[in-house]
């Protein structure tokens, strides 16, 4: 509910367990008041303080009123240039060269439902929703900030955006262009971020703030394996059931800076946005630009409920799934099995062998088209390769069928080899500066996604592939970060829009490939888990997690993406063992209770399984489809956090009416004389008697408070799930 004291001008967001507040003042700026547990309203300026502080500047309304300075009060959007000195959130440069933005309230708008934004992608709905936008302008160039909140109560979600208008009747340089920007007065605060690499992504690393700016990043293009556009602030002792915090979400794939800033005054600033390295948008008179959105979820009890509640807002707001009311298909994929060597026979065995097991879908990985026969060649040529495929898709597709299956497809249409027909007719179509060697990743260029041109190119030639046969997946992947940035279409002084420009044509490709294949289920990938964002989730409803499927490395790295992304986005296949990227060996029951807390396939020969392995596979396969809805769409609890080193990993899924929860756990390694142990459940109904696998009931809060004992597991590594249903 958004509350307006219009005769104070405070605007106050309620969502169903939280307050957000701001405040134009006297001099008519923009103060934020209050971000926290649910509180009645009122004007919650009074927690402001005034006082004169050594060295820091006051505007020129205050005159000689030395206690206001917009250094020392918290802002709304924190400007740069005239006297706030903390991170900007805001920087341009008008024709006199000058860095100077000072922004002043001029008017709002109220409004229900969610706003939209042009190109890019955004929370939606209709029921639930409130919008406002406040409006500043800066008064000496006018240019004009359109601060934009959306309020889901039900999700104690708030998302922002923010509009840039230049109203003024010169050009002017964008520098800098935050989507959201946090000043916490009070709080002695940890810093979570997610960080990683490629095959180990999102690891949480928490930290109490220090005096000075920390910050993660992204300059690579993507929103990187690196560090992820999700943060958390949180009071230094919040756990997953109790204390006070914060996490804020970019819905953006491309560089970008979250940096929190801790100052002399003890006061503290998260800004969020694109990043300002290469970045620069020039605006003539009229026009404006867009920051992409954030979203922010405070959670007064912890994060457990922090990530449910952004979890419930991923599905039901963000995501657009084309199997939506329906299971979407448990998967079979080639990857792992054969890499770049197969033909239309080995395919089709490799289904054969799956179709008995359950598996609903085929997808057909890297090294169908072109000259694809390794990762140095064929990019770019998106036509069937006959020599592997004779008879092209149209062939192989209604074999896949006949067997039960449908049929994927890999593609990976940001890219382009040098050896390739594209490359060898078009080498301008490269990301390239003029005169400077190519630098390779993977062994492959980047297109020029910025261009029109090009991606009309590229999107032609992967609609007729799809044309061809009944395809219902598509894995759009992506295998490099992003250098050589220049574009052969934009003038010397419009480079700073190359970065930005090629994330809105990344998005401008999915979005029409969506819409005109709205049956088909598009996954993302950047090898593995290189653009898990927000933003990707908007068009691609799952992303491959991390391309390590080792099952012990996947309980950690599923565990941090859960912080903030919900199981049923988190792509996850059963592997063959020894695993390709660590060598481990783990039990195919293993494999499939950590895989099935993901979308759910299989990456394996399972020709050549042993028989045995079959039979877990095939019952894998059936309690899964038979308990989708609990996984997928269950309330997710951390029952242990996975990054410490502990007897065991369990986590659990609770469905919605707490009816039913499934329990997963998966020990680590095995020692002798391990003492007996008890895990205690989260999420169920207390008044509720549940059976535990079928066996004897136990009250909910029984359950809760006095746990589960643990039988002695035999060996590393063993997995153990619980069905409870109430009785
Ligand atoms: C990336 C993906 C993998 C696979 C290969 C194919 O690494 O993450 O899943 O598709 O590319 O080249």
């Amino acid at each position: 509910m958004i509350v307006l004291d219009t005769q104070n001008n405070v605007f106050t967001l309620h969502t169903k367990r939280t307050t957000y507040q701001m405040k134009a003042d006297q001099y008519r700026v923009l103060l934020h008041t209050y971000y926290g547990p649910r509180v009645s309203g009122g004007d919650l300026s009074y927690l402001i303080q005034f006082a004169d502080r050594g060295a820091s500047p006051n505007p020129n309304e205050a005159g000689h009123r030395r206690d206001y300075s917009l250094e020392t009060l918290p802002q709304e959007y924190s400007t740069c240039g005239v006297g706030d000195f903390r991170l900007p959130s805001l920087e341009f440069e008008p024709q006199d060269g000058s860095h100077m933005a000072d922004l002043r309230y001029v008017n709002y708008q109220l409004r229900p439902g969610k706003y939209s934004l042009e190109g890019l992608p955004a929370f939606w709905g209709d029921q639930g929703w409130e919008t406002l936008v406040v409006c500043l302008e800066d008064p000496s160039t006018h240019m004009q900030v359109e601060l934009y909140y959306g309020v889901l109560e039900e999700r104690d979600l708030i998302t922002r955006a923010v509009r840039v208008v230049n109203r003024g009747n010169s050009t002017v340089r964008l520098h800098r262009c935050a989507s959201l920007c946090l000043d916490l007065q009070r709080g002695d605060f940890d810093l979570i971020t997610f960080d990683g690499c490629h095959a180990q992504e999102r690891n949480p690393h928490r930290a109490p703030l220090r005096h000075g700016v920390q910050s993660v990043e992204s300059v690579r293009g993507t929103s990187s394996h690196h560090h992820n556009p999700f943060v958390v602030l949180c009071d230094q002792g919040a756990t997953e059931d109790y204390g006070l915090c914060y996490g804020a979400a970019l819905l953006y794939s491309g560089n970008f800076l979250a940096a929190v800033e801790r100052t002399h005054l003890e006061h503290n600033r998260l800004v969020l946005g694109i990043n300002p390295y290469h970045f620069c948008w020039t605006l003539s008179p009229g026009e404006a630009f867009t920051a992409p959105e954030a979203a922010m979820v405070c959670s007064p009890s912890g994060f457990g409920e922090m990530s449910r509640q952004f979890h419930r807002a991923i599905r039901e707001n963000l995501i657009h799934d084309p199997c939506q009311g329906k299971r979407r298909p448990v998967l079979i994929n080639n990857w792992e099995a054969t890499e770049f060597t197969f033909d239309a026979e080995k395919l089709v065995d490799i289904a054969r062998s799956a179709a008995p097991l359950g598996l609903e879908l085929f997808v057909m990985d890297d090294g169908w088209f072109g000259q694809r026969d390794n990762d140095k060649s064929g990019l770019g040529d998106w036509f069937v390769n006959q020599d592997k495929l004779p008879g092209g898709l149209g062939a192989l597709v209604p074999r896949i069928q006949e067997l039960g299956l449908s049929f994927g497809i890999w593609v990976e249409p940001e890219m382009i080899s040098e050896d390739s027909q594209l490359y060898r007719e078009h080498p301008d179509w490269a990301f390239g500066a003029p005169g400077r060697p190519h630098t390779r990743g993977r062994s492959q260029l980047t297109l020029d996604f910025s261009r029109q041109d090009v991606r009309d190119h590229i999107y032609e030639a992967i609609k007729t592939v799809l044309d061809s046969a009944d395809i219902t997946y598509v894995k759009w992947d992506m295998n490099r970060s992003l250098t050589d940035v220049w574009s052969a279409q934009l003038p010397a002084d419009r480079q700073g829009e190359a970065f930005h420009r090629y994330t809105l044509g990344v998005y401008e490709m999915l979005d029409r490939l969506r819409r005109d294949y709205p049956h088909i289920l598009i996954e993302g990938c950047t090898g593995g888990g290189g653009r898990f964002d927000a933003g990707m989730l908007y068009y691609t409803p799952q992303i491959w997690c991390s391309d390590n499927t080792d099952a012990i490395d996947r309980l950690r790295i599923q565990c941090g993406t859960s912080f903030c992304y919900p199981v049923s986005t988190m792509g996850a296949h059963a592997s063959a063992v020894p695993n390709a990227q660590t060598g481990r060996s783990v039990s195919m029951e293993t494999r499939g209770v950590v895989a099935m807390s993901g979308t759910f396939g299989y990456e394996m020969d399972l020709g050549e399984t042993t028989q045995a392995e079959k039979e877990i596979i095939k019952e894998q396969v059936a309690f899964f489809k038979e308990h989708y809805e609990l996984i997928q769409q269950g309330d997710y609890y951390r029952l242990t956090d996975a990054f410490q080193e502990g007897p065991y990993t369990a986590w659990a899924q609770v469905a919605p009416g707490r009816r039913e929860a499934l329990v997963s756990l998966v020990t680590g390694p095995a020692r002798s004389a391990e003492p007996l142990r008890t895990l205690r459940l989260k999420g169920l109904d207390p008044d509720v008697c549940y059976q535990v696998n079928g066996e004897g009931a136990w009250p909910g809060d029984v359950l809760m408070q006095a746990g589960w004992p643990l039988p002695m597991f035999w060996n590393d590594y063993q997995p153990m799930q619980l069905y409870l249903s109430a009785v």
